[in-house]
Order: C-alpha cells, then structure tokens, then sequence
C-alpha cells in the first residue's frame, strides 16, 4: 500500500517542478498575441479614471543632481506611447514566449541614454529601507534577484490581457513623483493598488524609431516633459 502513494507523491511532485520551470499561463498583448521574448513592447499603464494611461519613461527622480540612476515614470502625456523595452530571461534558457510567474528582465530599448555607467535594466532600489516604498531604478544587472520582475494577471473577461508586475519585494504600483506628481514606478507598502498595465508590440523598427525619437524631441533626456 505504502509504494503506489510514495510514487504519485513523486509524481505530483514532478508535475509541481515542471509547472515552476515553465511559469504559469502565457501572457497575452493587448491584441491577444502572445508576447514573445527578445521582441519589443510597450508597457500601458491602463487608462481609468485616475490614470491618464500614458506610457513608462525613464526619469530622475530627484530635483537635485545626483540624476543617476533614474527612476520609471508614467508620462503626463496621454498619446505618448513610452519607450519600448525588451523581455529576457535571466539564464540562458530557451523559451520563446513570456508566461506568467516566470522571472524575466526587463529592458528599455533605446538608442539614446542619459546615464551611461547604469544599465537598461530594471530593478528594485536594493538599498531602501524596510519603511521605505522602493523605487524602480534604471541600472539592473540580469543574473541579481532584485532585477527579476514576474507578470501577474490582473483582469478577466472584459478585462483580459490586464497584467501587473511583481518583484521580489511586493507588487509593483506608484505614487507621485518629483515632476508635477506624475505617477513614478514604486513597490508600494499598499499592494491593493498595482499599476494595471498591457502590453502593445511594437509592430516595426520604424514604429519604434518614430516613438523614440518623439520621446527624445520632447526633451526627454533626464526628464519625462
Ligand atoms: C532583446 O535582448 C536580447 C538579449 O540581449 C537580444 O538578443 C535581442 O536582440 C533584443 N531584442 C531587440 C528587439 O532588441
Ligand atoms: C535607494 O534607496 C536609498 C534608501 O532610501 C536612498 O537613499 C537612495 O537615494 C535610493 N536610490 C535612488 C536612486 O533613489
């Protein structure tokens, strides 16, 4: 009797791993396309009541130099689409879509970059305080934990391909920044208010050159206006 239990016990188990490794469920554009690693996307925040929807932009997060590294902010403008960025893995693994609750990093693509000793990378300001709700910084390293963000979904029904990001620390939200109160990226104390976001594939080079260059004529070298 004890043999059949011990073996679907590691089956189960099997099964368990094999779910971990693969992540969850894939993770859909806003167009219902599966999103794919190492192709470009932007992140939108959703447009409610509350939030204007404009895209994620790198942006210090001080008013008082030192400027580096920036922070993520959400534009005040609503057409501004945000610079696109790029979803890897951390090991060289193979895989071909993005899937829920698999870690990935998070690049900005851009040709354009106002900090050069820092990465593209995302991450968790490692060095907050407990007290404190940490930014996300610019200056990630691909193989650090605090570099690893999770997509998560967050709609159903009507609201399908509604995702959030989660990181080690809690769940990725905002709270106002330095620059006229325009939402900067945080992992707030408060995790019943993430930043709902979608996801928009850029559909060619020119798209994203376009959207680029906007970014980069509107002045944003270090600043989102
Ligand atoms: C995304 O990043 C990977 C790894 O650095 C790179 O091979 C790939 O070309 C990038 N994709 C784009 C569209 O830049
Ligand atoms: C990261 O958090 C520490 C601790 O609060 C803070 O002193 C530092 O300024 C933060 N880094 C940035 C770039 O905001």
């Amino acid at each position: 009797m004890k043999k059949p239990s011990v073996i679907s016990f590691l089956i189960t188990l099997l099964l368990a791993a094999a779910v971990c490794i693969h992540g969850g469920e894939p993770v859909n554009d806003k167009d219902g396309n599966p999103v794919k690693l190492g192709e470009l996307y932007f992140i939108q925040p959703v447009k409610t009541k509350t939030n204007n929807g404009g895209g994620l932009v790198p942006a210090t997060t001080s008013i008082l130099p030192p400027y580096c590294p920036l922070g993520i902010t959400q534009t005040l403008l609503p057409y501004q689409p945000g610079l696109p960025v790029n979803f890897t893995l951390p090991d060289a693994r193979e895989e071909t879509f993005v899937q829920t609750s698999l870690a990935v990093n998070i690049e900005f693509n851009s040709n354009i970059w106002a900090c050069n000793e820092f990465s593209k990378f995302w991450k968790v300001n490692e060095t907050s305080s407990a007290s404190e709700e940490p930014l996300i910084l610019i200056g990630g390293t691909p193989q650090k934990p605090n570099s690893w963000f999770k997509i998560e979904i967050a709609g159903e029904g009507a609201e399908a391909n509604t995702y959030k990001l989660t990181t080690s620390t809690g769940t990725v939200g905002t709270k106002p920044g330095v620059w006229f109160g325009a939402p900067q990226l945080v992992v707030p104390n408060d995790a019943a208010k993430p930043l709902l976001i979608k996801f928009k594939k850029v559909e060619d080079v020119t798209t994203a050159t376009t959207s680029t260059t906007r970014v980069e004529k509107l002045g944003l070298r270090m600043f989102p206006f």
